[in-house]
């Protein structure tokens, strides 16, 4: 036994990690094709490179010096965009910084979460680094959540309830009402709206009224900067302060933070992009719609999930990667005849149903 085998964790030894994207410059190379030319759809990643505003706020920033422990500028900008005050708010290394600090806080080794099946793969992810498990509740045909049969799976170890709003994958919501149900439980309940820019529905304004509800947000979706690892929580002042307690102390780069305040001082002009991005998703949904073999889920963010009839969606991903064009499959059982479109730029799309044709 190395020395690292007899000292590492026992439940870390063999942890089913993480299946991550890959970099533009190894999807290239995969493809045999100069990295400008490929077509990447499998992050959920913004097709528009930030403003010149943008990328000038990160060159400028003094990055010789650490950043504020305590996100002061950042959670002061981000109460302006959220209309909640700066003690709600806390920023992370993206939101799944935040989600991993969540689990620093509430989950020992035995402990469980409460996770819809299939969605984003994150929250099982942690649970296993974490050494707890995790209950999955099933989703109907519709991918619809079953607010009973998850109640169902929660006893005393259960301790957190996660949820995606709009789903990723599947891009459906979970309503209001559902959500109101779930607090009910006086677990933690994250929902996560990684989407929201692309929907505009939030339960945020939930906040003041429970204490067990966190809302987790990103910057890398609808700002365009998921490069720089940029996120936030809302939630009860009181879990706030927790998570300043534990996180690492810069854990926000000077880079990030300037990015951030910067993209939070021309939302009128990122909401525009993501108003293209919307209507390039419902164009999308009917040039795929009108191909035979494909059933399509309606999608709140800015992917698509589509399903292949039996045998071809190996073909079509295959077929599409040796074009260049990248798209993501996933672990989970039930999405075996399933890949998830992220929404690019319309030559993107008109390139990708074009060898979608010509694949199925
Ligand atoms: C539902 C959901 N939450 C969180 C994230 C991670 O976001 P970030 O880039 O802020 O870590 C993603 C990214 O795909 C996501 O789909």
């Amino acid at each position: 036994m190395s020395v690292i085998e007899r000292l590492i964790k026992p439940h870390l030894i063999k942890v089913q990690t993480y299946n991550p994207v890959d970099p533009p410059e190894l999807l290239a190379e995969k493809a045999g094709i100069p990295t400008d030319k490929i077509i990447k759809l499998n992050g959920n990643e913004n097709p528009k490179e930030p403003s010149g505003r943008i990328k000038q706020a990160v060159a400028s920033a003094a990055f010789n010096i650490y950043p504020d422990p305590l996100q002061r500028k950042v959670r002061k900008s981000l109460a302006k965009y959220t209309n909640m005050a700066p003690e709600y708010i806390i920023a992370g290394a993206g939101s799944d910084e935040l989600i991993d600090l969540l689990f620093r806080l509430f989950i020992s080794p035995g402990d469980k979460i409460l996770d819809f099946e299939p969605t984003f793969a994150m929250y099982g992810f942690c649970a296993r680094i974490a050494g707890g498990s995790v209950s999955m509740a099933p989703r109907n045909n519709n991918f619809d959540i079953d607010i009973d049969a998850a109640k169902d799976l929660i006893d005393e170890k259960t301790k957190i309830i996660f949820l995606s709003s709009p789903n990723n994958p599947t891009g459906n919501m979970a309503t209001r009402h559902q959500i109101e149900d779930l607090l009910q439980t006086g677990l933690l309940v994250v929902v996560d709206e990684a989407y929201f820019e692309f929907c505009q529905k939030t339960v945020a304004d939930m906040i003041s009224q429970y204490e067990n509800l966190v809302v987790l947000r990103t910057m890398s979706k609808w700002a365009g900067l998921a490069g720089l690892r940029i996120g936030y929580g809302i939630m009860c002042p009181q879990l706030v302060n927790h998570i300043i307690d534990v996180k690492s102390p810069y854990n926000l780069s000077i880079t990030s933070e300037a990015a951030l305040i910067a993209a939070l001082e021309e939302t009128d002009s990122l909401m525009i992009e993501v108003k293209k991005i919307v209507a390039e998703r419902e164009r999308m949904f009917n040039l795929l719609n009108e191909i035979n073999g494909i059933e399509l889920f309606a999608s709140d963010g800015n992917f698509i999930l589509c399903e292949f009839n039996d045998g071809m969606v190996g073909h079509v991903y295959e077929g599409l990667a040796n074009r260049g064009i990248f798209v993501r499959r996933f672990d989970s059982p039930r999405l075996a005849n399933h890949f998830r479109i992220s929404i690019g730029t319309p030559d993107q799309t008109d390139q990708l149903i074009s060898a979608i044709k010509e694949l199925v």
